[in-house]
């Protein structure tokens, strides 16, 4: 779960900071993207080199003196989950109350990804009314909470506020990545599918892959396993399975192999390819008058026909009314059918914009208005999420 993830580990001034250099160690060993911010009296206990050898990426230590004008947006912007490990009273008191002064607290101030917390701290102000004020504080806005655990502290004490282990933290960062998607595997199709007439031309369509890609980078965010076959370049979340196809053909072959719990169709494949594809480029000489064209291999279908058969979304790209895509999902025998009309400005191909129509089993419409790609893929992942929910 943690392979390709974006982690931002945020170490601040406890003597349990070396340990989170492990913790580093064992996130990039488990395949993850780690960057590391440190507080000013993190760096008196452990050095920043020692975590800029472990992940491959220098660690910001300020608000001021990094490359970046605004290192903790971008940070925070960046990562997938934000962990801060240890956490000392201080932060957690910071966090409760809102508060940016620093490096770390303006990071997480910042941060729209979910956030882990492993507080560090002597016992007396672990237990400290104050200290548990702001722990339900975090509790109660969602935050999330491992450790801490009883055991040896700092100056040879002994008691409840050392900090979870490596291996617990690691254990919860991946349940919260995991989120609802319980383990489930997805499958999304993108972007135009291009059949050849020659080495040169082919026929096409516009699709430029951002419907699709929006949706898989959002099925990631969400924690699924995401698997998707596209024909764009665009870039896509490293978590992201990628296989690039061109045609139709390709795409059918490669579909048939991947397994998925829900499949969501948003490439515009050709319905139909020359029938005779030259090898070498025709020349204007050669006079060709017409292209025969034969039908391609519909994907959509072939998932639909699965023995296993997956959730399945298929898309409708229309250029006039609802209704003709209304009677495409009862004979495409889809679980949810997104319509869009791609004549509208705005809406459908090569657009970071789009409006849909979501089609229920039963024919059922819920129209939603005109929002970014991003915000599409929200919408259709929250609609899968309560429908699975639903049948379970
Ligand atoms: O990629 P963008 O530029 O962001 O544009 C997004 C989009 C307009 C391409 C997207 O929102 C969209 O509408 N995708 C489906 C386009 C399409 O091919 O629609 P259709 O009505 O022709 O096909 C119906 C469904 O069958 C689609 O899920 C399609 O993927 C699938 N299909 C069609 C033909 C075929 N041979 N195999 C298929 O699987």
């Amino acid at each position: 779960m943690l392979h390709g993830r974006r982690i931002l580990l945020c170490v601040t001034g406890g003597v349990a900071a070396y340990k989170s250099a492990y913790l580093a160690r064992r996130l990039v060993e488990s395949g993850a993207s780690v960057r590391v911010a440190m507080s000013e009296s993190a760096l008196e206990f452990i050095g920043a080199q020692t975590f800029a050898a472990i992940t491959g990426n220098h660690p910001v230590t300020s608000l001021f003196a990094d490359e970046s004008v605004s290192p903790h947006t971008e940070m925070a912007r960046w990562a997938d989950l934000v962990i801060v490990a240890p956490a000392t009273a201080a932060t957690i008191g910071r966090m409760a109350e809102g508060i940016s002064s620093d490096l770390i607290s303006a990071t997480i101030l910042a941060a729209t990804a979910p956030i882990l917390v492993a507080p560090a701290m002597h016992t007396e102000m672990w237990e400290n009314r104050s200290t548990q004020r702001n722990i339900d504080q975090l509790r109660s806005d969602g935050h999330h909470l491992v450790g801490p655990n009883e055991g040896s502290l700092a100056g040879g004490d002994v008691g409840v506020g050392r900090v979870a282990e490596p291996e617990e933290i690691l254990e919860a960062a991946s349940s919260i990545l995991e989120g609802d998607a319980g383990g489930r595997a997805v499958l999304v199709t993108a972007g135009g599918t291009r059949e050849p007439i020659d080495p040169v031309r082919y026929v096409g369509n516009r699709s430029s892959g951002k419907m699709g890609h929006a949706i898989a980078d959002e099925a990631v965010i969400r924690g699924y396993s995401v698997t998707l076959v596209t024909t764009s370049s665009l870039p896509v979340h490293p978590a992201i399975k990628v296989v690039s196809v061109e045609t139709a053909q390709e795409m059918f072959t490669v579909v048939s192999d991947v397994k998925a719990d829900v499949a969501v169709m948003a490439a515009a494949v050709a319905d139909f390819r020359p029938a005779k594809s030259h090898e070498t480029k025709l020349a204007r000489s050669d006079g060709l008058k017409s292209i025969q064209l034969e039908a391609t291999p519909d994907v959509l279908a072939s998932v639909v026909a699965r023995s296993e058969r997956p959730y399945v979304v298929g898309f409708a790209a229309e250029t006039g009314g609802v209704e003709r895509a209304i009677e495409k999902a009862e004979r495409k025998r889809v679980d949810l059918l997104v319509y869009n009309d791609v004549s509208e400005p705005g809406s459908g191909f090569n657009t970071d914009t789009n409006r849909v129509v979501f089609i229920g089993q039963d024919g059922t419409t819920e129209s939603l208005p005109l929002l970014s790609k991003a915000e599409v893929a929200e919408k259709i992942w929250d609609r899968i999420a309560s429908e699975l929910n639903e049948r379970e």
